[in-house]
């Protein structure tokens, strides 16, 4: 009996070697499996709300509106009635198409308004108070899908939201994190006491009377109330008391507009992504178009030659964003051109697996203010829906910045984005995402902002096979583009392709970020001998991907972020 012990230790000694020199198979990591249809947002209660409109029959676009306002309730940091956002979408028939509901300049707005007599750019008024809020799109948004592709009654969709609202949501270890780091910017911004300068622990329950009251507004008297009704003048009174010029003009003028989406082949994929004014389809276009003719699969998944002909691939696209794209009912924009197979092979003639391109050859930049910006929140949140008809959408919304402009319309329960910091306030200088902006993004009356909303729906062998997109300002394209090739170059399961740590490069600053301690030691030095500058401190987080696959027996798998509360619900 005394020898147990010790051959207890000889067979557990014998597994672990065992272990070592033969390794089991990886079991692949699954995420939520469905036989009929799915939701994957980044609240339960979102999700849910989704998937309860689903299963009393209404369609993808029905669980929309159910979701969108949802995470306006449960998600303050970005879901909104204050902001807007991109809507791509694939009916049971085959047909596509996309929704722009991005919010727009004001009419008082004006190429310089963020410069002082100088010329200097006062970047906060870009962003925090009333004169960073562009005109709200997303009521629009809803009302517009709910109008050509939803089937039930308004009234229906709205309501488990305005309970939702009425009877509250419970605070998550995460959201009490941000609730703690912007309550005192909120009594700051606002000049007094609201709800979120309230102390909001994890577990607590927090009710929105005024959002309740906003909702149900909507729900009985609909868009106009937003546009022109009590809520508008509510809302002009509020942001004009707050230095902001939007006004009751602007709100009746707003329109949100049906987009052809971007449309491209990757090898046998059929990719359907947004149109400008979003970025997001071109870059994602010009990325996995310059990516194309190298063969990842082979190279293996982040590693030093993946990364390096991915990064090289965003460098160039970034490049070429800054210069070529804004709102299309403003500026000429050569998409077909710049998503050509043959532009795409001459903008990667300059790379070379020996060593990094500099930004500075790709084009020009102010680096040093680039850099400084880098370090800023980047919020948004994206969702993805498929119901049991065949419908899929890829919607992206945002209020730009975590909590927009941090104005909360105390009497009406949400917070305004901050969108016009979107605009290249100064051509040449900086944003909050470092991203560089041009002539083709400059302020002007009823524009609308470029933004990196990439919502994306992709068809293989012409049936639906995958819904995905993500917040994360600049990084958005790049976390897209990283998901897809995962599960279709690496074979790794959605919820793997969603896990997967990330990297990003956005022309400018000429930096690499990487999410820390995800990167092994040997591929970063081998990046770094071959002169790309390497971050892995400032990106704890890039992307909270949510995505839905169609598996081969038709059943769907999601891939909600582990990044943040996301999650999916399915039936
Ligand atoms: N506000 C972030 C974006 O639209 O890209």
């Amino acid at each position: 009996m005394k020898q147990l012990p010790y051959l207890l230790l000889v067979f557990i000694s014998f597994l672990a070697c065992k272990e070592r020199s033969t390794p089991e198979p990886a079991v692949p990591v699954k995420g939520t499996i469905a036989q009929n249809a799915m939701v994957v947002s980044a609240r339960e209660e979102a999700s849910k709300i989704g998937i309860e409109i689903l299963k009393k029959g209404g369609n993808a676009f029905d669980a929309m509106v159910a979701t969108e306002m949802a995470l306006a309730v449960a998600y303050p940091y970005a879901g909104n009635l204050g902001g807007g956002g991109f809507m791509v979408y694939r009916t049971q028939y085959g047909e596509i198409g996309a929704l722009d509901y991005r919010e727009k300049a004001p009419l008082a707005a004006h190429r310089d308004m963020y410069l002082d007599s100088a010329g200097n750019y006062l970047s906060e008024q870009s962003k925090v108070g009333g004169l960073a809020v562009g005109v709200p799109g997303t009521v629009a948004g809803i009302f517009a899908v709910h109008q050509k592709l939803g089937t039930l009654p308004m009234e229906e969709l709205l309501r488990p939201v305005i309970e939702l609202a009425r009877e509250g949501y419970v605070v998550t270890e995460k959201q009490q994190g941000r609730f703690e780091q912007y309550a005192a910017v909120f009594e700051k911004v606002n000049e007094e006491a609201s709800l979120y300068t309230l102390s909001q622990k994890a577990g607590d329950t927090i009710k929105n009377e005024a959002l309740a009251a906003t909702l149900e507004r909507i729900a009985m008297k609909g868009r106009s109330e937003f546009y022109q009704g009590e809520t508008a003048k509510k809302l002009v009174a509020f942001l004009q008391s707050k230095n902001g010029i939007i006004t009751m003009e602007d709100l009746d003028a707003y329109e949100a507009q049906w987009r052809e989406p971007v449309i491209f082949a990757y090898k046998d994929l059929n990719v359907i992504s947004m149109s400008p004014p979003s970025s997001g389809g071109v870059c994602l276009a010009q990325i996995m178009k310059m990516v194309e003719p190298y063969p990842l699969r082979e190279y293996g998944p982040n590693s030093t030659k993946s990364i390096q002909v991915i990064a090289e691939a965003e460098r160039r696209a970034y490049a070429d964003r800054s210069y070529y794209l804004g709102d299309p009912d403003f500026v000429q924009i050569p998409i077909d051109t710049l998503i050509s197979e043959t532009y795409s092979n001459a903008r990667m003639d300059t790379f070379s697996f020996d060593a990094a391109t500099p930004s500075t050859e790709v084009n020009y930049g102010n680096l040093e203010m680039a850099e400084a910006a880098m370090t800023e929140s980047m919020e948004t949140t994206h969702y993805s829906i498929v119901d049991a008809f065949g419908n899929a959408i890829a919607v992206t919304t945002t209020l730009n910045g975590a909590y927009g402009s941090k104005l909360y319309a105390k009497e009406l329960g949400f917070f305004l984005n901050n969108e016009m910091d979107d605009f290249s306030a100064k051509p040449g200088e900086p944003n909050m995402f470092g991203l560089i902006g041009g002539e083709a993004n400059a302020i002007a009356p009823q524009k609308r902002m470029l933004s990196s909303m990439t919502p994306t729906l992709i068809e293989k062998e012409g049936e639906f096979w995958m819904s995905v997109g993500t917040p994360g300002g600049s990084t958005i394209i790049t976390s897209v583009l990283q998901t897809i090739l995962n599960v279709y170059e690496h074979d790794m399961t959605m919820q793997e392709a969603v896990n997967a740590p990330r990297f990003h490069h956005q022309w400018l600053p000429d930096i690499v970020m990487f999410e820390p301690d995800s990167f092994s030691e040997e591929t970063l030095d081998s990046l770094s001998q071959k002169g790309y500058s390497i971050d892995v401190n400032n990106a704890p987080v890039i992307g909270k991907v949510d995505a839905i696959l169609r598996l081969p027996d038709g059943s769907l798998e999601g891939g909600a972020d582990r990044r943040g509360d996301d999650t999916a619900v399915g039936y």
